[in-house]
């Protein structure tokens, strides 16, 4: 037998899962608009500008890795019973298409910054690997980097849509098992 509270646990991500999530989320959102900003900023401080987009780029990233490699060993707790067919088929493979994103877009965005010739400056020490500039490359990646980017926006942004959608419309509990401090339903 198991009491409520425990059954209640059972149905909640765990703090660790919730607490990745949400920084996460920060993260993407301070990092997504430094990259709309590149274009933005006077020449004279671009390049500082790249690399603060880039060290909460790698931040994130390796936060992303941390939860998955947490991920793998924790199972997502069920889905609450009500959650219909339609959720349960569609929303596993939009997280995986997700994690794919946070995975593969720092990894263009590495490679663009390596080969534009730019060093990382991490401010205790830089990082130059004195990768000869090469405009073929960091172009492509470039431009990889940006379209997979607002590819994420889109995707996170019907995610959360539908995360506000089971919460004020089918009141079934789904953002609660994501939401820090809440009792649990
Ligand atoms: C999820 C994380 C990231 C997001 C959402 C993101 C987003 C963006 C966006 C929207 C742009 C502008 C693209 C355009 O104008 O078409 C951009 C450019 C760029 N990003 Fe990222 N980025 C991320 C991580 C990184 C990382 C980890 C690095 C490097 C270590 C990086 C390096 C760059 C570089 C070098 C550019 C091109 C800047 C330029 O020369 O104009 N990004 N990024
Ligand atoms: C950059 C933005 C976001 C990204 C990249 C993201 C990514 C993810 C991923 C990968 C998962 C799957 C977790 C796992 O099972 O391992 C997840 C779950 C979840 N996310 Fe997000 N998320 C974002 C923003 C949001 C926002 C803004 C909300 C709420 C408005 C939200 C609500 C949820 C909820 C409720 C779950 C749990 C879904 C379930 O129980 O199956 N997310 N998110």
């Amino acid at each position: 037998m198991t009491t409520p509270d425990e059954d209640a646990a059972k149905a909640a991500y765990a703090p660790a899962a919730i607490a990745l999530h949400w920084i996460v989320f920060l993260l993407v959102v301070a990092v997504g608009w430094l990259g709309l900003l590149h274009d933005s900023w006077p020449r004279t401080t671009q390049a500082y500008w790249i690399n603060i987009h880039a060290m909460l780029g790698l931040l994130m990233f390796a936060l992303v890795l941390a939860r998955i490699a947490w991920r793998m060993q924790h199972p997502a707790p069920p889905l609450p019973a009500d959650v219909g067919e339609f959720s349960r088929r569609v929303s596993h493979p939009a997280h995986m298409l997700l994690y794919a994103l946070l995975i593969v877009i720092p990894i263009l965005g590495v490679i663009t910054f390596v080969f534009h010739g730019r060093v990382f400056d991490f401010g205790l020490f830089q990082l130059d690997l004195h990768v000869p500039r090469n405009r073929a490359i960091f172009h492509t990646t470039e431009d990889w980097h940006g379209y997979l980017a607002y590819g994420l926006f889109g995707l996170a942004g019907v995610h959360a849509l539908a995360a506000l959608w089971h919460h004020f419309i089918r009141r079934d509990g789904v953002l609660r098992r994501m939401w820090p401090g809440l009792p649990r339903p």
